[in-house]
Parts: C-alpha cells; structure tokens; sequence
C-alpha cells in the first residue's frame, strides 16, 4: 500500500506565511513521495466562524492558496472536510471513547478560552474531529506546525484506545514538524495567526508587505549597535537567501539599521511571493477549475475513507446492511 500523508488547514481566514513555512511546503515537497490527503477543514470552522459568507469565502481562498503554493491535483487529493461524511461520522465513534480529561488538557482549547473565544461543544471536541480526519486515511505522516503537536498527541492517544478495546486497526501517524520553521512569528512578534491579524498573506501586495513590515516592533539599539535576535532576523531567515549572511553579520557585530533591515526584508518578501501571485494568476484564466478539483478530490477521500469507516463499524458492532 502506498505511503499516505494527512494534513489540512481551517478556513478561518486568509492563509500566510506562517501557514506556508510551517506546513503547505511540506506538504507540497512530501507529495512527490507519498499519496497526499489534504483537507479544508471547514467543519471544523464553525466553531469559531458564523458567518456563512465569511466560510465560503474563507474555504475557497484556503483552496486558492493550496493551488498557488504548489500542491498539485495530480499527485494529492484536495478536498473540503464536510464532503466527507466518514469525517463526521467517525468523530462521533470516537467521541465515545475520548476522556473529558484528554480534551480538558488542551492547550489550544485553553488558549482560545482565554482570549474570550465562546467555549462551545465544537471547540471542545475540536481534537477529536482531528483525530477521524487523520486516522480515516491511515497516514504514515502529518505535516504541521508546533501548535498541532499536542492535537496529533491526542489522536494517537484515541487511536490507541480504540486498538486496546476493538483489536488493532489504526497504526500511530508520526508529525512532521521542523524546527526551523514549527512556529513563524507575525508582525507583532506573536505567533502569526489568522486569528490574531497579524500576517503577512500569500498574495499581499508589495504596498502591503512594505507597510505591515514597517510596522515590526523593534528596540531602540542604534544603526552601529550589535542586535539581539528579534522578530525580523527570525523573518529574514525564513525569507532572504541571498542576504542572509550580511544580515547576520550586521546583527552579531553592528552596522545595519532596523530602517535598511526591514526595508531589504519587504523587498525579498515581495520577490519570494512573486510565484505564488503567478499562479494565482492563472488560476483565475480557469473559470471552474476549483470546483473540478474538490467534485475529483471529494470522491477520492470519500473513496479511501468509506474503506475505513466500515471497518471500523464493524469493529465496534455498528451493523452495515
Ligand atoms: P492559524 O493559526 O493561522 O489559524 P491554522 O490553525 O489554520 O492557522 O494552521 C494551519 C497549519 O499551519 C497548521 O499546521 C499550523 O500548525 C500551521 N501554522 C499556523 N501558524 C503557524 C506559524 N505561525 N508558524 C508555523 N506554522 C503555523
Ligand atoms: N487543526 C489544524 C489546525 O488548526 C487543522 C486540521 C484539521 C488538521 N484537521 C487536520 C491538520 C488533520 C492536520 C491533519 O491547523
């Protein structure tokens, strides 16, 4: 059986760098090696988003910018979450195997709750989801970034469980994430989140990178002072190949003001997303290309995942007529 990898991204907003650094490119370079699943997680949006305009919206930009970054419909299948009804279905199975004290644990639960997000059932279980998203595939690996490292903890912990009660079915997916780029700061040198606006987008234009880059807090170290590591040589090191050296050389011994830092940083943020609106481009010269490639990628993932959900039924005694 070929090696599958799993991973998908909320529709909660407009993808970034942060997204793109510590996920979408793994998954695009992995999808040469394995048979790549990846979903909009938009049932898993509703949580946090009411708006229905805002989550159609919102799913098709997340397509969009799988498409720009390089993900290709021939090698991985694209499709949204709620086509799947394996994904709800199995969430609820799992559901009745899943101990409150798992999910009290979470730190992403905790976190949305303490910056007054409303703690509904959906954001409660939001792991266990997760988990029937992975396991449905059965997925040697699941690319992500840092702040998913204890939701893919938590699907192995459910996997295990329903192992020890049913007999094995489900093997434990290992994450991908790489250190250089688990957690890639924003502008205001938080993590960069859709929900905290605090990104740099894919698609911005070069007015934009310019004017959010400006606006990095720097300290008051002058021109010809050494730097500490901050939020913009973090930044330079994801993005400026060719002037890196110098950069870190200006940092460790002085002679670079913040002003020429940020602005050579816009300038090679600008040119590292020149590509991406290339193919944003001709993305839009296909008038329904997007839904072509979610109607294909739909009934492939309902395909591979239909397989699971009925062995799982039949493990659990649920009856298949
Ligand atoms: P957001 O926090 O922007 O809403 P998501 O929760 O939808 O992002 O995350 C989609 C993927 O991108 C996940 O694998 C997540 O770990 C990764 N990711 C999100 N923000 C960052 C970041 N700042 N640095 C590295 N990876 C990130
Ligand atoms: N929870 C992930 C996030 O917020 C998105 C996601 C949903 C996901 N289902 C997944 C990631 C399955 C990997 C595998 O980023």
């Amino acid at each position: 059986m070929a090696h599958r990898l799993v991973s998908g991204i909320q529709a909660t907003g407009t993808p970034h760098i942060g997204n793109y650094f510590g996920a979408i490119r793994q998954m695009v370079q992995l999808q040469e090696k394995y048979e790549n699943f990846i979903l909009v997680a938009d049932l898993h949006s509703l949580n946090q988003i009411h708006d229905a305009d805002r989550l159609r919206s919102g799913t098709r930009e997340i397509v969009i910018n799988y498409l720009a970054s390089g993900l290709d419909p021939e090698k991985t299948t694209i499709f949204l979450q709620s086509s799947v009804p394996a994904h709800a279905e199995l969430s609820t199975i799992l559901g009745s195997i899943t101990s409150l004290g798992l999910l009290e644990r979470a730190h992403a639960y905790k976190d949305a709750l303490a910056k007054g997000r409303e703690a509904n059932l959906g954001l409660f279980s939001y792991p266990v989801l997760m988990a029937a998203d992975i396991l449905l595939y059965k997925p040697e690996v699941v690319p992500v970034g840092r702040d998913q490292q204890q939701h893919l903890e938590i699907t192995n912990d459910i996997a295990s469980r329903f192992n020890h009660l049913y007999g094995q079915t489900f093997s434990l997916p290992k994450g991908i994430i790489l250190d250089e780029v688990a957690t890639v700061p924003g502008i205001d040198g938080q993590k960069m989140s859709k929900s905290y606006s605090n990104t740099i987008g894919l698609f911005e234009s070069p007015e934009v990178v310019k004017e959010k880059v400006m606006k990095i807090p720097t300290d008051s170290r002058r021109p010809e002072e050494p730097k500490e590591v901050d939020t913009l040589l973090a930044l330079h090191r994801l993005i400026s190949a060719a002037d890196l050296p110098e950069i870190e050389e200006a940092y460790v011994k002085g002679g670079m003001g913040y002003k020429e830092t940020k602005e050579r940083l816009a300038a090679n943020i600008t040119s590292f997303l020149q590509p991406f609106h290339d193919r944003l481009a001709e993305i839009n010269t296909k008038p329904g290309y997007l839904e072509d490639i979610l109607v294909e990628g739909n009934k492939q993932a309902n395909i591979q995942s239909n397989a699971t959900l009925e062995e799982v039924k039949e493990r659990v005694g649920i009856l298949s007529l």
